[in-house]
């Protein structure tokens, strides 16, 4: 038997689909008398949610095992992987980390409880079984880093696209879509409990399709225009896109509701026609510029965001000036930008040759960072002297005088307080910018 009221702390790592599991987790726990807290002293249970995205993702999580391990010479105390890494390493994580009592794949979350009480028996505990259907469809998440405004809201997990590069199809498994009906209501509680923003979460949300019960399809487009349906005041905003699948049909739902934000996250990964062959991107340089053409013209004020990575294999210095030149084009509001890291598994970890040395894929991350940042201090600057309607998040953090909050082209701003409260929407004159934020006054309430 478990014993009533154990602590559980957890630490996230990862992307955002990593965020809105661990709040699985949390519920799941939460029904088995476990609750959170964030003094990881105090916890009976430590989890850490990993990413194996790159190699260096996975070496933070070992820095952090070697601090629990210490604690762990101190007291009784149970210690958790869960998520990519625990997947994609499976018993391997027992051997090599001694700390670990605990390791859950992405898709067994419902057993936690019963693995929990095996180490509590003295034993070690691993579950990495794929799921070709788990959505936690009807587990209702524990918002646990709440301001109670914005929530993240998962629609699909996996993905079935196996990019050259991408550990995701091992660690997550087969692509499945959560039940629309389970979106909307949760969706609909989000909005009852009073939230004003929520993000839609898949791998490639553009081919969400779920199957209703008259044999009818509902893709992501339809999915989108019922979910900004179900409230006016509800900002809608979904990640990731795919540019193979993006298609006008979405473009003009957003264009339809005012509520569906004006941001669009589109990873371009490079911008050599060459370098997506390789990469088994299914996409042209051209097809990525006719996708960014149809942004331009169907939502002219969007803010688009992309992914690129530095020094694929056999990338050249010439597919590296078609990146640079790509950015140039597109001219993105913002960008995160990886050095290419081998994975294991993976099609280009079989097949290719991780051959770009390390200094040259610093050197071409640097140029791209560096034009980046001239990109996103013209996209602010273009923001200068505009108004916006901005959803209040908080305090900012320089200042309680001062509040911060999104434009719906997701830019954040800074501006006094005069008025306005936490969750409420204001129109805001943009008077300026920083490198990060831009800076504004809040108009006369
Ligand atoms: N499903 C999303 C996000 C995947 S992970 C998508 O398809 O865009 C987020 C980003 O990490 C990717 O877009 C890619 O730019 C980067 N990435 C993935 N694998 C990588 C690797 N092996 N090395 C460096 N960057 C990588
Ligand atoms: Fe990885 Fe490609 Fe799937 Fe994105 S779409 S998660 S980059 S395999
Ligand atoms: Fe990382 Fe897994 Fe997300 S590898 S980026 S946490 S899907």
């Amino acid at each position: 038997m478990l014993s009533p009221c154990r602590k559980v702390y957890i630490e996230t790592y990862g992307c955002q689909m990593n965020v809105s599991d661990s709040e699985v987790v949390l519920s799941v726990l939460a029904g088995h008398g476990f609750v959170r807290t964030d003094r990881r002293e105090e916890a009976d249970l430590i989890l850490v949610n990993t990413c194996s995205i790159r190699e260096n993702a996975e070496q933070r999580v070992r820095g952090r095992l070697q601090i629990f391990q210490q604690e762990k010479r101190r007291r009784k105390v149970i210690v958790g992987i869960i998520g990519c890494m625990a997947e994609r390493l499976k018993e391997q994580l027992l051997e090599e980390e001694q700390v670990v009592d605990l390791v859950v794949g992405p898709d067994a979350y419902r057993r936690l409880p019963e693995l929990i009480a095996q180490v509590d028996e003295g034993l070690k505990a691993v579950d990495v079984k794929l799921s070709g259907t788990e959505t936690y469809a009807d587990i209702l998440p524990s918002r646990y880093d709440a301001n109670g405004v914005s929530a993240f809201v998962s629609i699909m997990r996996g993905c079935n696209n196996m990019c050259a590069y991408c550990i995701v199809p091992y660690t997550r498994g087969k692509e499945r879509s959560r039940s629309r009906d389970s979106i909307l209501d949760e969706v609909w509680q989000l909005i009852t409990d009073g939230y004003k923003e929520v993000t839609l979460l898949g791998q490639n949300v553009d081919s969400y399709g779920w199957k209703a019960p008259d044999g009818t399809v509902v893709n992501f487009a339809q999915l989108l225009e019922e979910v900004a349906a179900l409230s006016p005041t509800l900002r809608v905003r979904f990640s990731t896109s795919h540019p193979k699948d993006m298609s006008d049909e979405v473009l003009y739902a957003m264009a339809r509701h005012r509520n569906i934000c004006r941001s669009i996250h589109l990873p371009a990964q490079s911008g050599s026609t060459r370098m997506l062959e390789l990469m088994n991107r299914h996409y042209t340089r051209e097809w990525y510029l006719d996708r960014m053409a149809a942004i331009r013209r169907i939502l002219p004020d969007a803010a688009v965001s992309t992914d690129l990575i530095a020094g694929f294999c056999t990338e050249t210095e010439e597919d590296h000036r078609a990146t640079l030149s790509l950015m140039q084009q597109c001219r993105f509001d913002f960008a995160f930008m990886f050095k290419y890291s081998s994975r294991p598994r993976t099609l280009a970890a079989r097949k290719y040759t991780d051959d770009v040395p390390d200094e040259v894929k610093t050197a071409r991350l640097e140029e791209m960072i560096a034009l980046q940042n001239v990109l996103s201090e013209e996209s602010k600057r273009s923001d200068v002297g505009k108004t916006f309607e901005v959803l209040i998040e908080g305090d900012s953090k320089r200042s309680a005088e001062e509040w911060c909050g999104r434009t719906s082209q997701n830019k954040m701003v800074v501006f006094p307080k005069r008025g306005g409260a936490v969750g409420e929407y204001v129109q805001v004159h943009v008077t300026g910018c920083t490198s990060a934020t831009l800076l504004g006054e809040m108009s006369q309430i």
